[in-house]
C-alpha cells in the first residue's frame, strides 16, 4: 500500500509538471491542438492549466483594441477562467463525485469538451473560457487585418461569394448573439460555416445546446468585457475595428490543420 501511494504521489507530481509545461506552451504558442495535452498516465487532480503569455504587448493592437482592455481582459478575465478551471477540476477529482474513467485517462481540454455533458457547469464555463481566450489572443496580431489570402481566402470566397460578403455575415452573427458569447468560423465535414455560441461555449463541445460544431478557424469574443472600455455599448464599432487586427496567417494555419 505504501508503495502504491508513493507511486501515485510521484505520478501526480510528475504529471503536474509535465502537463503544466505542455499546456502553457501549446496554448501560448500554437494552434491549440488539444490532443497535445494528453498524458495518459496523468491523474485528473494533477492537471494545472496556466495562463498563456500574450504573443504581443498589451498596447500592440492600438489604436484598434486599447491597452487597458487587453490588459484587464488577459490578466484578469482570462486568469480567472484558468484559476476557476483548476479549482473545479480539483473538486471533480474526488472519486465519489465523478467516475475516474471520464477524465483520468486523458485530462485534456479535448477530453473535457468531449465529455461536457457529464461534467458540471463550472467546468463548462471555465474550460471554455480558457480555451476560447487562448485561441482569441492568437487570432489577433499587430498590423494584422488586410485581405485573407491563400487556401483559406479561396475557400471563403467559394463558400460565401466574396470576402466582403463573408465579413458581413460574420459580423451579423456576432451582432445577433444576444448577451455574451462568441462568433466563429469553423470547418466541418469539408465545409466552412459561420455561427455563434453563448457564454463560453465553443464548437468543440459535445453538447446539443451548442449551436455550431466544428474545428475553429476564426473566433471573436463578443462579451462586453472585450470592448466596453473603448467602445462602450457599440459592439458594431468593436467588430469593425477587429478586422484591422485579425491574424489571417493563424486562421490559415488552423484551416490547413483542420482539413
Ligand atoms: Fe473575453
Amino acid at each position: 500500500m505504501e508503495n502504491n501511494n508513493s507511486r501515485r504521489d510521484f505520478l501526480k507530481k510528475s504529471a503536474a509538471i509535465t502537463l503544466g509545461t505542455i499546456a502553457s506552451t501549446a496554448i501560448g504558442n500554437n494552434a491549440l491542438a488539444a490532443s497535445e495535452f494528453v498524458e495518459k498516465e496523468a491523474l485528473i487532480n494533477s492537471v494545472k492549466f496556466t495562463l498563456p503569455a500574450l504573443p504581443y504587448e498589451y498596447n500592440a493592437l492600438e489604436p484598434h483594441i486599447d491597452k487597458m482592455t487587453m490588459e484587464i481582459h488577459h490578466s484578469k478575465h482570462h486568469q480567472t477562467y484558468v484559476t476557476n478551471l483548476n479549482k473545479a477540476l480539483e473538486t471533480i477529482a474526488e472519486p465519489t463525485v465523478l467516475s475516474p474513467s471520464v477524465l483520468d485517462a486523458s485530462p485534456s481540454l479535448e477530453n473535457i469538451f468531449d465529455n461536457m455533458s457529464k461534467l458540471p457547469p463550472a467546468i463548462r464555463n471555465n474550460a471554455g473560457g480558457h480555451y476560447n481566450h487562448s485561441l482569441f489572443w492568437t487570432m489577433m496580431k499587430p498590423n494584422g487585418g488586410g485581405d485573407v489570402k491563400g487556401k483559406l481566402g479561396e475557400a471563403i470566397t467559394k463558400t460565401f461569394g466574396s470576402i466582403d460578403e463573408f465579413k458581413k455575415q460574420f459580423a451579423d452573427v456576432a451582432m445577433k448573439r444576444f448577451g455574451s458569447g462568441w462568433a466563429w468560423l469553423v470547418y466541418k465535414e469539408g465545409k466552412l460555416a459561420i455561427g455563434s455560441t453563448a457564454n463560453q461555449d465553443n464548437p468543440l463541445m459535445n453538447l446539443e445546446s451548442v449551436e455550431i460544431k466544428g474545428k475553429p478557424i476564426l473566433a471573436l469574443d463578443v462579451w462586453e468585457h472585450a470592448y466596453y472600455l473603448k467602445n462602450q455599448n457599440r459592439r458594431v464599432e468593436y467588430i469593425s475595428s477587429w478586422w484591422n487586427v485579425v491574424n489571417w496567417e493563424k486562421a490559415e494555419e488552423l484551416y490547413i490543420a483542420a482539413k
